[in-house]
């Protein structure tokens, strides 16, 4: 039976996947943790355990661990991008230290771990399209610094201590549940919020620049086939390319203007994140994650604003 600690549970992918994971394993079973509570979560701490803990207190996370008897955990406490420039030691403690933690009580009481890596972890040097799973990895952000530190350092725990550590390359992640927490493509969100209260948006992500973007349902669902995936075809471990879209602003609003024809799009571009936009692959080439563990997303570009025009309308309360 899977006891689950997930760290940063308040977050973007945590509110979402808490309660995928409830379904699936029991809600007792999953222990969801985060360094503070979050107003706008309440239901979601009242669904099951629920724990404050400091991923860079190792005795804290200890002690939830042995008190729990968990035997999994997914951690997803992390800064991202932009954050990361603004405060690079900050990104670097809770990426890397914080992580260092996770695996040392992953090596110490034998559990499976998932580090969420993302295409930050490519940089300029790296071939733009259909980037391979293995590649040149030389990224210009701290938190791309972290993340390929934090490939090594899972690959290394499980080859050295064999302790079962996976990962995927995320790319930005659209949903309508929790906003991101400050990374670059987080344009994507926000410009469905903005469709639908002013039927404008200014972007800060230049026309024409591509990045590589999932709806958060094929998110959760790569985490949990992932680490049900028998590990005698898993070759790559940390951590997989994978893939559903790649877009530009210009296309998003195309997409967006089938449901809401009069929307506006303009631009006011922000220098760093255009910088580190610029810095990361248009496309990722996922042929590993297919053949190793069967990834396969459901929602491509349409699919994915629909359900997301729908789904906002409803939160925020917004009538035709
Ligand atoms: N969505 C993340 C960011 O923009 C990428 O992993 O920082």
């Amino acid at each position: 039976m899977r006891k689950i600690l997930v760290t940063g549970a308040l977050g973007q992918i945590g509110s979402e996947l808490i309660v995928r994971l409830r379904d699936i394993y029991g809600s007792d079973n999953i222990i969801a943790s985060n360094r503070r509570i979050k107003d706008g979560h309440e239901e979601l701490i009242k669904s099951g355990p629920f724990e404050i803990v400091n991923i860079n207190d190792i005795i804290q996370m200890a002690e939830v661990i042995d008190r729990y008897k968990v035997n999994t955990i997914i951690n997803l406490a992390a800064i991202l991008s932009a954050v990361g420039e603004k405060d690079p030691m900050a990104c670097w403690d809770i990426n890397m230290n914080g992580l260092y933690n996770v695996l040392e009580l992953g090596r110490k009481k034998n559990l499976q771990i998932f580090n969420p890596s993302s295409i930050a972890a490519f940089g300029p040097s790296t071939p733009p399209d259909k980037t391979p799973q293995d590649t040149i990895q030389r990224p210009t952000t701290m938190y791309g610094v972290t993340k390929v530190a934090g490939e090594l350092l899972c690959d290394y725990y499980y080859q050295k201590f064999g302790v079962d550590t996976r990962g995927v390359r995320f790319p930005g992640l659209i949903s309508y549940e929790t906003l991101p927490g400050g990374g670059t493509t987080d344009y994507a969100v926000h410009i469905y919020y903005d469709a639908l209260k002013k039927g404008k948006y200014t972007s800060f992500i230049a026309k024409g620049t591509f990045m590589d973007m999932m709806y958060m349902p094929d998110a959760i669902d790569s985490i949990i086939n992932l680490m049900e995936a028998d590990p005698s075809r898993l070759i790559h471990r940390n951590a997989f390319n994978i893939s559903s879209m790649s877009f530009d602003p210009e296309e998003l609003a195309a997409s967006i203007r089938k449901h809401i024809p009069d929307f506006q799009l303009d631009y006011d571009v922000d220098p760093v994140r255009q910088k580190i936009a610029d810095s990361w692959p248009n496309s990722l080439d996922d042929r590993a994650a297919r053949e190793e563990w069967g990834w396969n997303p459901k929602y491509n570009l349409d699919l994915m604003t629909e359900d997301m025009l729908e789904k906002l309308k409803i939160k925020l309360d917004i009538k035709d």
